[in-house]
């Protein structure tokens, strides 16, 4: 304080954000200035409020597993300092929203035994100092909640060249009843366990475990939204194709039997204030297996999750069938599903597309051209973690970086 009571705008003020002393950002990072009234800012800076929600550009980290919790003793499944690493560089470099990794719901709905969990207090609580990283940067951060049925206790994929993926060392398949699924189905013979049926007790449970999660999230991590894992041959992608599902109870045969338990899910998981985000697979890629599950039917799902409150459709692929084509990844080769479900959808969903991104000029012709919403980037991302600084160049257009690392390139720093 000045000795007149004028505040010295040259002051460092903490953030109230983090228990520790941070200098605080007061623009959120990842904003476009506009200092020039007669330039337009690309679609892909457009800032996005999704109900209490606001991005500060369209551009988001996909979920991706990172396999680095302890496997074993009491913080199996907890976040570990290589979280908040990973996840504070894209905070730090004003990336519009950051997914945490598929997160389970239950221990034995981890894909592998390194994988995070969210089925304890103790476990949101851990994910808090990451959630407030963010949230002091002025970035938005969710978590994808997921259980991986037939595909769990499988190997950390950066084990899986030397020993497959189906079966390791820490995990749970050799315990009766521990792999789950909508039916005794293997993912593959070869590697994977044949799975146990939910029963309709366990499905219950299944349905209050995803509940307990998204709340845990929310209220006790201090998340900003949830996405569920319903996609890539997971526990709620093999309930709605009828290639992995043959049950004959209520949550299997029709089409709205085998999507009755993800809205149940959501039914349970959505809030009023938060956006809900569902990830599925658009289509399964294999046409030639009876009952898989195509573009027409997420077209079809996506009037149900408009109906039961769904915010964000994230539109991925493939991953439930072993048999599934081999296709080619060229650059946005998935934004043809997304796409294929906006112009059904129009103003009624949110969509995000994902898959070989990696061009500012083209991701930003997807959000201008109403092809998606959301564009989320995985890979492209683990190489550079200052993506969205380097597509900001790229479109000439000039964002908020950390006070940290702002000055040294613009001084002074704003006006
Ligand atoms: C290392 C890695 C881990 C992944 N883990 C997840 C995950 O936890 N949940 C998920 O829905 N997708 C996961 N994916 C898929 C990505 O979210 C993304 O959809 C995919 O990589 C395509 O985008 P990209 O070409 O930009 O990487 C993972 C991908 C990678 C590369």
């Amino acid at each position: 304080m000045l000795a007149n009571g004028e505040v010295n705008r040259y002051l460092t003020q903490p953030s109230d954000e983090v228990p520790y002393f941070y200098p605080k950002n007061k623009i959120p990072l990842g904003i476009a200035y506009k200092n020039d009234p007669n330039k337009q800012i690309p679609g892909l800076f457009n800032p996005l409020t999704i109900k209490n929600l606001k991005l500060n550009n369209r551009i988001g980290v996909s979920p991706m597993c990172t396999y680095s919790s302890a496997h074993d003793g009491p913080d199996l499944g907890k976040v570990t300092p290589f979280h908040l690493v990973h996840y504070g560089a894209f905070a730090l470099q004003g990336t519009g929203l950051i997914m945490i990794e598929a997160t389970s719901v239950d221990p034995n709905g981890r894909t592998s035994p390194e994988d995070l969990g969210i089925w304890s207090d103790e476990h949101a609580l851990a994910l808090k100092p990451i959630v407030e990283f963010a949230h002091a940067q002025g970035v938005k951060i969710g978590i994808q909640i997921g259980h991986a049925g037939r595909k769990s206790s499988g190997t950390a994929m950066y084990n899986a060249l030397q020993k497959g993926v189906g079966k390791t060392e820490f995990g749970w398949s050799d315990v009766p009843g521990a792999v789950v699924a909508p039916s005794p189905i293997s993912y593959s013979e070869d590697s994977y366990v044949t799975p146990t049926e939910l029963s309709g007790d366990q499905i219950q449970e299944l349905i209050k475990n995803f509940r307990d999660a998204a709340k845990r999230a929310r209220d006790i991590s201090g998340f900003d939204f949830v996405e569920i894992h319903a996609a890539h041959g997971y526990l709620l992608n093999s309930f709605l194709s009828g290639a992995s599902n043959k049950r004959t109870d209520q949550y299997g045969g029709s089409f709205e039997n085998r999507i009755r338990l993800l809205l149940k899910i959501i039914d349970v998981v959505k809030d009023d204030h938060q956006p809900l985000f569902v990830r599925v697979s658009g289509s399964e890629l294999a046409p030639q297996i009876e009952g898989s599950w195509d573009i027409e039917d997420t077209i079809k799902l996506s009037d149900y999750l408009i109906e039961h409150g769904v915010d964000v459709l994230d539109v991925s692929s493939g991953g439930n069938n072993s048999q599934a084509q081999r296709r080619k990844a060229y650059q946005g080769f998935q934004v043809p599903l997304a796409k294929a479900v906006k112009e059904h959808v129009g103003d009624k969903l949110l969509v995000a597309t994902v898959g070989k991104i990696e061009e500012a000029k083209f991701a930003n012709e997807i959000i201008e051209n109403g092809d998606a919403d959301i564009v989320l980037v995985g890979k492209a991302f683990l190489q550079n973690p200052s993506l969205v600084w380097k597509w900001a160049n790229d479109l000439f257009v000039r964002i908020k970086h950390t006070n940290q690392y702002e000055w040294p390139y613009y001084y002074p720093p704003f006006k």
